[in-house]
């Protein structure tokens, strides 16, 4: 089994939690956080299907945003774009996205271990690729997606998504850390964080 925490700090990509309070605004007061990372801030919406994600980091909002973004079956439905709403202490915008409800992946459910291969996958090539430096985790994945691997047609084509987005819009892949990778209530793999910008 790999070592999330050590392939990070290999990664020089330190467990950091974004420290800024929520911007104060109509959509948001009073509704609880139920998550948080290095960029992001995420708000209960409070009707069980939607949050409210505060977005810093611009890979973040090209993801979801972007008209040529990776959609479907692996990738966060995203329902509204409420704007600019303020701006965090790394001096980025936050941008206020509204988007499906996702949950962490149950243990040892399939999807877990669905989650748990691709990221032994890609830390495989990561290892193989390693010389390349930034470009590292970049080729990496396009290498996943010109490799048959024993997973389903429907996460290849994700994969294959998300490595044209990287190469597009010249941002990195973050598919290391399990908490980029989520599930429907129904179980489906999402990859709800998989790039970062360096
Ligand atoms: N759509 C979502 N629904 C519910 N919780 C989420 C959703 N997206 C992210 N989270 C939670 O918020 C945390 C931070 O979100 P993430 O997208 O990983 O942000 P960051 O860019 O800061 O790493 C995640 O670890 C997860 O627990
Ligand atoms: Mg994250």
């Amino acid at each position: 089994m790999i070592d999330l925490a050590a392939a990070r700090v290999k990664l020089g990509r330190d467990p950091i939690v974004l420290p800024d309070p929520v911007p104060a605004h109509p959509l948001l007061d009073g509704k609880p956080e139920i998550g948080r990372g290095e960029y992001s801030i995420v708000i209960d919406k409070g009707d069980g299907e939607r949050v409210y994600k505060l977005v810093s980091s611009p890979a973040d909002y090209f993801l979801h945003t972007a008209p040529d973004r990776p959609q479907g079956t692996h990738f966060p439905v995203v329902y509204a774009d409420h704007g600019i709403i303020g701006r965090a202490r790394s001096g980025y915008p936050f941008h206020l996205l509204e988007m499906e409800r996702l949950y962490p992946l149950e243990d040892k459910s399939p999807t877990a271990d669905l989650a748990m291969r691709l990221i032994d996958f890609y830390w495989s090539a990561c290892e193989q690729w390693s010389r390349l430096g930034m470009d590292m985790g970049r080729i990496a994945l396009y290498h996943l997606t010109t490799t048959p691997l024993d997973i389903s047609d429907s996460v290849q084509e994700a994969l294959r998504a998300l490595s044209d987005f990287v190469e597009e819009y010249h941002v990195l892949p973050d598919i290391l850390n399990a908490n980029n990778l989520m599930m429907r209530k129904d179980g489906t793999l999402v990859f709800s964080d998989p790039v970062f910008i360096a």
